[in-house]
């Protein structure tokens, strides 16, 4: 009985594990702006406007120039605005 739950558990563990971002400016996003308010989608906003959103949240969530571009690309690309499952 031991086994079974020692199995489950690594089963659900192994889960939790493996989230997949598609990119490194989505997994950027997800864990620099997530932390204060709520993950804003990539439609809600056009890509003029989430250029200088990310431009005036770069302070608050002490992003390099490096970071800062990775997520503003992810947030512009249109291909993956379509794609969203
Ligand atoms: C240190 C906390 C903090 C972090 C980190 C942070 N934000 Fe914010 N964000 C805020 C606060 C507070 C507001 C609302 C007040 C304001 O606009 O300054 C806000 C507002 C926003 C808004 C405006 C929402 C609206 O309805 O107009 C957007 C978009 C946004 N943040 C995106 C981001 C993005 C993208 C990142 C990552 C680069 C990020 N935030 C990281 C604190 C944060």
């Amino acid at each position: 009985m031991k086994i079974i739950f020692s199995l489950v558990f690594l089963f659900i563990a192994g889960c939790a594990a493996t989230i997949i971002y598609r990119s490194k400016g989505e997994e950027l996003y997800y864990n620099k702006c997530g932390g204060c308010h709520r993950i804003h989608s990539k439609t809600e906003f056009t890509s003029e406007k989430w250029k200088s959103e990310v431009e005036e949240m770069s302070k608050k969530a002490r992003l390099n120039e490096d970071e800062k571009r990775m997520i503003i690309e992810y947030l512009t690309n249109d291909s993956l605005h379509v794609a969203k499952p």
